[in-house]
């Protein structure tokens, strides 16, 4: 379903490592300096399902695929219901750091349908009004990952895995807006403050026409 609230709807999609969090958290920022009303949220949540697939992130024994797209699917499902239509309804900026291009690649790189999953979640859910995909290489991505915790990657962190989910991504990005990652984040963080309130100003000026 196409955004119809009156709030704006922007998502940061990437592979781990990809520094998702750093643009979500600096984008926030930034925009609330600029007196914006905005929420910065994030998927998986901390809800019931989150939980549970939080848990398994670490867990010898992955969930079946299947049982993993059905819990993304309930959790984004909660967290449309409990956070972000409420904030769209209100008119707010809502951020989030991952959204249902994460299920597609994620999911999909374990063999469930891509293309299916972005069909099925634009019909189940809201559409962002603006995704924002961080572009890198996964040896890249997991030195970081490495280097900034300081910790070993987990079952959805180890490089085969990424590079297939790397690769999905690369065929569903065509409905992103594509930045390079390997850009300081300040400068990432200019380019997307950017092109957002390009992009809000022009669905403003469509809903009023
Ligand atoms: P993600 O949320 O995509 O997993 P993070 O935002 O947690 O990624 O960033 C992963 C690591 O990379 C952190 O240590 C972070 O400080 C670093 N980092 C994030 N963005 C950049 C960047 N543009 N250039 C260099 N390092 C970055
Ligand atoms: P996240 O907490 O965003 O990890 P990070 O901050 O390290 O990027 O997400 C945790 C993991 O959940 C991440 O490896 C990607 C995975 N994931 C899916 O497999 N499917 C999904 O639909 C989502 C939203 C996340």
């Amino acid at each position: 379903m196409k955004n119809t609230y009156p709030g704006f709807f922007v998502i940061i999609e990437g592979i781990d490592g990809s520094g998702k969090s750093t643009l979500a958290n600096n984008l926030y920022l930034a925009l609330k300096k600029q007196g914006k009303d905005c929420l910065l949220t994030f998927e998986p949540t901390k809800g019931q399902w989150g939980a549970i697939l939080r848990q398994s992130f670490f867990s010898e024994q992955r969930l079946a695929p299947e049982q993993e797209l059905n819990l993304f699917m309930k959790d984004r499902e909660e967290h449309i219901e409990k956070v972000i239509v409420p904030a769209l309804k209100q008119g707010r900026i809502v951020i989030c750091d991952r959204y249902f291009y994460s299920t597609a690649a994620y999911q999909g790189a374990r063999g469930l349908d891509p293309i299916r999953i972005i069909e099925t979640c634009k019909e189940a859910s809201i559409e962002p009004d603006l995704c924002i995909f961080l572009e890198i290489e996964p040896q890249e991505a997991v030195k970081r990952i490495r280097h900034g915790r300081k910790e070993d990657v987990n079952n959805f962190e180890e490089l085969d895995y990424l590079t297939k989910v790397a690769h999905i991504y690369d065929q569903i990005k065509d409905e992103c807006v594509v930045l390079d990652a390997q850009n300081s984040i300040e400068n990432l963080t200019q380019q997307a403050i950017r092109i957002l309130l390009e992009r809000l100003k022009e669905k403003v000026r469509s809903s009023s026409s």
